[in-house]
């Protein structure tokens, strides 16, 4: 059999979690995948640097873009981050040359998402993002596969794990949000700049990817409404719990009348609403489908484990030959609407 032979670029929580994750459940993979999936090359800034994984086995890379031009690399991963910088160059020139293309990046592929999924149809390559959406939860595999059969107009959830672990500890523990802020960092939930999640700009990149996929339309990040959690206090908590809430960060999507409404932001929960009872840095999705009725999704949203599963799962996506297109349908077809502000709907 031929194995996959794949390139990773970044190795910090992510990409040593999928390098632990391809090496401890290896034979499992390689029989699920219907072939072995091997690591050839790896990237990082630091080379000297302890990762907790044997790198041993495998070429340092040391130019990231160098990947994707290398002949014995069939797929790249890139686990670095960025919107912009080495992370849409790699993808642009992994694609380029036809090669597969994995990433757990939400601030790209929120912004270059078109972009590099008409890149990808242009070469016949595959583009997948499972991990850059609510951790481990396959909630990309289920909008665009399991559910794809129904009309999703609508989509709410939880979709930041660092916000969700800060919201619990300060109201289960009274802790202060700088101190939980620094715990969710030690624990590898945070972006490497956290205010891309306490300010909400992370659950928007989510949002807005699945808005695309769920609805069909145009990716459109500049239009989702954000404000994050930044000035709750413990007192507002507080107040909450005493009338019978909770906050939690939610993220909403709705498709009304042909216009796109698309939310971030703090939301007191009852707590008899399941998403009250979405703790610590899990993430839930809850969709309505025409057919499917209401599905909801919930699990570890961010962390090594989780976003390494969701990572290793594309991968076996591409060794088993899928290539359906990375929004659901091609990414021409997409369709541009209005924004509606919520005050209209
Ligand atoms: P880390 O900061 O832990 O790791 C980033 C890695 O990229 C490091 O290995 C770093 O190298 C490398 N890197 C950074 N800049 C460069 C550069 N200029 N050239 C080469 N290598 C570089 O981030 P995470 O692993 O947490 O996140 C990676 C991606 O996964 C991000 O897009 C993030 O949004 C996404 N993600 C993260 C989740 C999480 O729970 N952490 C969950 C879902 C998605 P070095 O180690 O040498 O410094
Ligand atoms: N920083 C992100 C979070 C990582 O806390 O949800 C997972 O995407």
């Amino acid at each position: 059999t031929i194995p996959l032979r794949i390139g990773i670029a970044g190795l910090g929580t992510v990409g040593a979690g999928v390098v632990q994750l391809l090496a401890e459940n290896r034979d499992l993979i390689s029989r699920r995948a219907g072939r072995p999936i091997e690591i050839v090359a790896v990237n990082a800034r630091d080379r000297a640097k302890g990762r907790g994984v044997d790198l041993s086995p495998y070429r340092w890379q040391d130019d990231a873009a160098a990947m994707a031009q290398a002949d014995d690399i069939d797929v790249v991963v890139e686990l670095i981050g960025g919107a912009d910088g080495l992370a849409v160059a790699l993808a642009r020139k992994s694609l380029a040359a036809g090669k597969g293309f994995v990433t757990a990046n939400k601030a790209m592929v929120a912004h270059h998402g078109a972009e590099l999924a008409t890149a990808a149809e242009k070469a016949g390559a595959a583009l997948k993002y499972e991990a850059a959406v609510a951790g481990g939860i396959p909630v990309i595999k289920a909008l665009g596969g399991g559910a794809a059969a129904n009309e999703i107009v609508s989509l709410f959830g939880i979709l930041n794990g660092t916000c969700n672990y800060i919201l619990t500890e300060m109201e289960t523990k009274g802790a202060p949000f700088a101190d939980v802020l620094k715990d969710a960092q030690a624990l590898g939930y945070a972006e490497a700049d956290p205010t891309f999640d306490i300010d909400g700009i992370d659950a928007a990149h989510k949002l807005a990817i699945l808005a695309s996929l769920a609805f069909g339309t145009a990716l459109d990040f500049d239009h989702v409404e954000t404000r994050g959690i930044r000035e709750i206090e413990k007192v507002d908590i507080e107040r909450a719990a005493a009338l019978g809430y909770r906050v939690r960060l939610v993220g909403e999507a709705r498709l009304i009348d042909g216009r796109l409404v698309q939310r971030v932001h703090p939301v007191l929960v009852p707590l008899a609403h399941p998403l009250a009872k979405v703790t610590g840095s899990l993430n839930a999705v809850v969709a309505d489908g025409n057919f499917v009725g209401r599905l909801t999704f919930e699990g570890a949203g961010a962390g090594a484990g989780p976003t390494a599963s969701a990572v290793v799962a594309d991968l076996i996506d591409i060794a088993r030959g899928e290539t359906a297109p990375a929004f659901g349908i091609p990414a021409a077809s997409l369709k541009r609407v209005e924004t509606g502000d919520h005050e209209d709907s």
